[in-house]
């Protein structure tokens, strides 16, 4: 991508659906037999085609287009996973919980780890055995067999997203009381309570640290909608603030970027919120540098730490990020230095210098946030800026070059320099 930076960004766009709210909601589909589960505002990413990939080789058949999603489940379903299509995608472990629980077994290629860290899924695995599953681990896959799973009290060490996706996936087919404590509180997991809601089981607490789950042998059809996407919407409010612009995003439910909103005005910028709206204006303003840690929700999101760090390295003064959630998500801070950034990094933590201006060159996108980052630092910068290895972006942003020239920004893609 050739970006052309320096001018202000301005208009608005609408939020796709929640990338990390349609993948687990695509999976829970395998607890169904002989159903169906129709969704509403799936966003078109190329993970969620790879996921789609993966039901349609366990069995089911999913149609896509438009933003909707029906997933046809039959009574018969395979339970192995191809290595292939799992080690594209960590999401892939999503469909371990309902195989288990729908089939009795599972075979997983244990995900790879990625450019953000070792990533395990030692929690997933603790908490189906837990719940009754026998696992072996053999020639890198996860082997996971259960003459039933059994209700019980499920307490996480740390309140991972994937880990209480799985359990109650597994839970809601599980009859009996389930409790899941220090369970993720993400809006992506309130979605996915709605769904499994609507299939028949009974669930409660979800959002919040407790989650009561009463599962049921036979879930049944549903229709559910994707909850907007609150990290994507808040790349675009960042490309607003560092270009000095003004941009609202629509469709958005502004509790979801509470975190956000509140490091933005701390930081000096007036952000407007409204019923189902956020906008930015930035028109010749300046903002001081602030200090954050990432944290899980309501805390600030971890895939929002390179895109506020890129902001943070044009702010007046000195700002620190603090990464908790993975063990190395600071890949990207090479590729910041490249385009002028000040940045030290302290172990986990980052200390950032403000610079008045960064200077365009080309740079390499090693995973999803970092990419966009990169991008909305060519958009501020001064010349041209070439961002390269864009696959991984087009994981997670749908239309990202017809929402950004909307906004007016200056790019285009161009030919693969070197075919990363
Ligand atoms: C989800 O990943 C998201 N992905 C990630 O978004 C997001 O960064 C992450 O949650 C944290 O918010 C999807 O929802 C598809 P975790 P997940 O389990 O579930 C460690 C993006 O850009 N951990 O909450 O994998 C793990 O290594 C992606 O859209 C274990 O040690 O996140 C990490 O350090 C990137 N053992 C921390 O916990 C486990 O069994 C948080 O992981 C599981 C996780």
């Amino acid at each position: 991508m050739l970006i052309r930076g320096g001018s202000p960004l301005s208009g608005s766009i609408v939020a796709q659906g929640a990338k990390n709210a349609a993948l687990p909601l695509m999976a829970s589909a395998l607890l169904l037999k002989g159903q169906s589960l129709t969704l509403e505002r799936v966003p078109d990413l190329m993970d969620i085609h790879t996921m789609a990939g993966l039901l349609r080789n366990l069995g089911a058949n999913v149609e896509f287009g438009g933003g909707r999603m029906k997933i046809d489940v039959p009574d018969e379903l395979k339970w192995e996973t191809p290595a292939n299509l799992v080690r594209k995608m960590r999401a892939s472990s999503l469909v371990l919980g309902p195989l288990v629980a729908r089939c009795g077994k599972a075979v997983l290629p244990l995900p790879g780890g990625c450019a953000i860290g070792s990533r395990p899924i030692d929690f997933h695995l603790k908490a189906l055995a837990k719940m009754g599953a026998e696992i072996d681990l053999e020639h890198g896959s996860v082997h996971a067999r259960t003459d039933g799973l059994r209700a019980t009290r499920i307490s996480f060490d740390f309140p991972s997203v994937g880990a209480t996706e799985n359990v109650l996936m597994a839970a809601s087919m599980t009859p009996g009381r389930s409790v899941i404590e220090n369970a993720a509180r993400e809006p992506e997991i309130v979605n996915l309570a709605q769904a499994l809601r609507a299939m028949g089981a009974r669930i409660e607490g979800e959002g919040g640290g407790t989650i009561q789950v009463e599962g049921a042998k036979n879930l049944g059809s549903a229709s559910v909608r994707i909850i907007p996407d609150r990290i994507e919407a808040s790349t675009y409010l960042l490309a607003g603030v560092m270009t000095r612009g003004e941009v609202t995003v629509n469709g958005i439910n502004p509790e979801y970027l509470e975190s956000l909103i509140i490091k933005l005005e701390e930081a000096g910028i007036f952000v407007g919120v409204f019923a189902d709206s956020v906008s930015v204006s930035c028109r010749d303003r300046r903002w001081k540098g602030v200090s954050l840690k990432t944290l899980p929700y309501p805390g600030f999101p971890t895939d929002l730490q390179p895109q506020i760090m890129a902001a943070l390295c044009m702010a007046d003064g000195t700002s620190v990020i603090q990464e908790s959630v993975f063990d190395s998500r600071y890949v990207h801070i090479g590729e910041f230095k490249r385009m002028g950034c000040k940045l030290d990094i302290q172990g986990n933590t980052v200390v950032i210098t403000g610079v008045s201006k960064l200077a365009g060159t080309e740079v390499h996108a090693s995973d999803l946030r970092a990419g966009a980052a990169l991008i909305l630092m060519g958009l501020a910068a001064e010349g041209e800026t070439t961002v390269c290895s864009l696959k991984h972006v087009w994981r997670g942003y749908e239309s990202l070059m017809s929402k950004m020239t909307s906004l007016r920004a200056d790019i285009e893609l161009i030919p693969d320099q070197d075919g990363a």
